[in-house]
């Protein structure tokens, strides 16, 4: 992984649907993410495609999927929505209402099934239709679907082929000693503090989880610190 952007601060946002303006700020695009190039270029050249490409990224825990979702909301007319808490008549009513550009969806897999059949016909043709009260309203749209999901078990098989589909692999020690100095420098945590601390994380707690390098960069001031959490956490480990 190599990496000349340093990143940002990002924070979730647990929201439904959100209208997001464009930020204004002059970082690039996928700015806050370290590494991932090649993914990033993928992403580009989807958004510079005439018609749009869809892109479904999978992987486990803490690899950066949500992270670019939310550097997708940087785009004009981006919509987020957690799959968790969409129902059918409330994304398509946003779909007509807004018209957005970009649909972004994190954690796909949990979106009902039934909300999942009413994007396959976004994705492939861009229409959508919806009978209500034996009324039928159409609408044609130009919208990129990104999305991300841990595992695509729960997904219908018709949904995952309309995206181009990239599994996320664990973090190698090298990339998430990296992350983790990025991650914890922009916290401000002394270079020798947060290289123990990536050690410690994966070799003493045997984790593979950047957001526990995050939860000891915040408890720990010292290399010793780092030590006594990282022994405390290992004895109340399960
Ligand atoms: N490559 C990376 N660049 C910058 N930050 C990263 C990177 N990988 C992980 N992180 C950090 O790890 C944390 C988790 O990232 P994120 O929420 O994007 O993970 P995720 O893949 O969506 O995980 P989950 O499947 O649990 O939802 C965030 O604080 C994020 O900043
Ligand atoms: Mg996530």
């Amino acid at each position: 992984m190599s990496e000349e952007e340093l990143p940002v601060g990002v924070h979730e946002e647990r929201v439904d649907v959100v209208e997001v303006e464009r930020r204004n700020n002059d970082e690039p695009l996928f700015g806050s993410i370290i590494g991932y190039n090649d993914v990033k270029k993928l992403f580009q050249m989807s958004l510079s495609s005439d018609k749009p490409v869809h892109i479904l990224l999978v992987g486990p825990p803490a690899s950066a999927k949500t992270l670019f979702m939310l550097e997708c909301m940087k785009l004009d007319r981006s919509y987020f929505t957690l799959g968790s808490h969409s129902t059918k008549s409330g994304m398509i009513d946003y779909l007509f209402e807004k018209r957005p550009r970009h649909l972004i969806v994190d954690e796909i897999e949990h979106m009902p099934m039934k909300d999942q059949t009413a994007l396959l016909s976004l994705m492939e043709t861009g229409i959508v239709s919806e009978t209500k009260f034996q009324k039928t309203r159409n609408t044609q749209l130009r919208t990129w679907v990104f999305a991300t999901s841990n595992g695509t078990d729960r997904m219908l098989t018709p949904l995952l082929s309309r995206f181009v589909v990239l599994h996320f692999k664990q973090y190698s020690f090298a990339s998430f000693e990296q992350v983790c100095a990025h991650i914890l420098g922009r916290e401000g945590v002394p270079v020798d503090v947060a290289a123990a601390i990536a050690e410690s994380v994966w070799m003493k707690l045997k984790s593979k989880d950047i957001r526990d390098c995050i939860k000891l960069g915040r408890l720990a001031k010292t290399r010793e610190d780092v030590e006594w959490i990282s022994q405390t956490l290992k004895t109340y480990k399960q």
